[in-house]
């Protein structure tokens, strides 16, 4: 890889179904990629199933890459791709970008683990207060899921109560997962989960629970679960009904706050109590925020008596605090922010103009520089909605786009840096081309 669609398709009979074209596709991209296959069966010997990092694997077996630069990655069996993952939504920056790269040095310089207060943790709040107005006070985590552990826990503390009402669909971490019926390994907070996109089914949890309902969590626009976004008066009336029972409203804008300068509460026009930040903000360091309301926000003030407490090790590593300082102001402007987003916004008409040319049934769905495929019609408002398309089709269109040289979430993401260029833009326009006439007859 990356050889043509047309290897992998049209080795293919004319009649072949869609099991037998995903059969083939799969053994293509197998037998392309030894030493990802090598390296893959020395993985299993350490870390179970290979892996430390559940979303990057897939079968047969997940490509290892070598480096990247730019907006390019090279994979160990020396396969170039275009980067349109874009380290699901963190690599906002692509591989290495020079500012950010010298923010680091300086930090180097500066010394890591000082084991005391800097300047640079000063610098970061002052760019994201400044940056996301209804987080008043800030506090830095190390993930984006540790961000959404301390915002759901200040949330319980700050009312005394207990429950946390949450989505089918929703993802805020490891921990905090809600796609498809939930997950065994979930923290054992008291969960109500209710429908996306659908205000009664939140009015109806949250009125009988009025009395211990701590907070509402929410991603403005799924993410993981196919870029889905929340519809304006959805988010309205979760507010409302926060307002109505004294919860609080958290948005999770671990992903979303890269789609307008001010996150995507700042288009949507609703303000929440609470917002939670990572991937990009940490300038592509391990990093994750959680703030909002200074009165809630308060109960993390050390000097108080009652001071919740919330240590961690590496809260403000001058690297990640650096990183993200250079991100912030220099690099992410919100100009820039504002840029990508809408050359997301053209890409997703194009890749849609050339599903709806080709009569295929597939769709990008999404915002600004984030979008996902979708095969099915109609619209997609919830997880239900979204888990309708054909998963083999899914399956099918990333082995395709690999094989033409361009990287992508295995479950449908595609997403935009600031560093792909038009040449990038052409590969993956090109690719989708390609699938949507190679594969006409699955598409029909
Ligand atoms: C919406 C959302 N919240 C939280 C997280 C968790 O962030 P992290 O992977 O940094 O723990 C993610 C990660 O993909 C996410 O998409």
């Amino acid at each position: 890889m990356p050889t043509t669609a047309a290897t992998a398709a049209d080795r293919l009979p004319s009649n072949a179904s869609l099991s037998e074209a995903l059969e083939a596709a799969r053994a293509h991209y197998s037998a392309a990629n030894p030493a990802s296959l090598a390296l893959h069966a020395r993985a299993e010997k350490s870390l179970p199933g290979g892996n430390t990092r559940t979303v990057l694997f897939y079968g047969p077996f997940p490509l290892r890459f070598a480096g990247g630069d730019g907006c390019h990655l090279t994979d160990v069996d020396g396969h170039g791709y275009v980067d349109f993952l874009a380290e699901y939504t963190a690599g906002m920056f692509g591989h290495s970008h020079p500012v950010i790269r010298r923010a680091i040095e300086r930090a180097l310089d500066f010394g890591v683990n000082i084991g005391g207060h800097t300047e640079h943790e000063v610098l970061l709040a002052e760019a994201v207060t400044a940056r996301f107005p209804s987080m008043e006070r800030v506090r830095f985590t190390n993930s984006g899921t540790e961000g959404n552990l301390m915002a759901i826990s200040l949330a319980r503390a700050f009312t005394k109560r207990s429950k946390v009402l949450v989505f089918t669909g929703g993802y805020h971490g490891g921990v905090l997962y809600f796609r498809k019926g939930g997950s065994p390994v979930n923290v054992p907070f008291p969960m109500l989960v209710a429908r996306y996109n659908d205000i009664e089914s939140v009015r109806a949890l949250a009125q009988p629970n009025a009395n211990d309902l701590a907070c509402i969590i929410v991603e403005p626009m799924f993410g993981s679960t196919g870029c889905v976004p929340a519809a304006p008066e959805f988010l309205a009336g979760l507010r409302q009904i926060a307002d109505e029972t004294g919860a609080l409203l958290i948005f999770d804008e671990v992903m979303t706050s890269r789609l307008a300068p001010g996150g995507l509460q700042s288009v949507i026009g609703v303000k929440p109590d609470l917002t939670t930040l990572g991937k990009y903000v940490g300038g592509g360091m391990s990093f994750g925020a959680f703030g909002g309301r200074a009165d809630v926000m308060a109960l993390f003030d050390p000097a108080r008596p009652d001071g919740l407490p919330h240590a961690g090790t590496f809260n403000n590593n001058t690297l990640t605090m650096s990183a993200g300082l250079a991100a912030l102001t220099e690099v992410a402007t919100p100009e820039a922010v504002t840029q990508v987003n809408a050359r997301g916004d053209r890409l997703r008409e194009t890749l849609n103009g050339i599903a709806r040319k080709g009569g295929a049934r597939m769709q990008f769905t999404g915002r600004g520089s984030m979008m996902a495929v979708h095969f099915r019609d109609g619209t997609i408002r919830d997880e239900v909605d979204a888990d309708q398309g054909n998963q083999d089709l899914k399956e099918l269109f990333f082995f395709d786009l690999l094989d033409r040289g361009v990287y992508m979430a295995r479950r449908g993401m595609i997403v935009l840096s600031l560093v792909q260029d038009e040449a990038a833009f052409a590969r993956l326009e090109g690719a989708v081309e390609d699938f949507v006439r190679l594969r006409a007859r699955f598409l029909a």
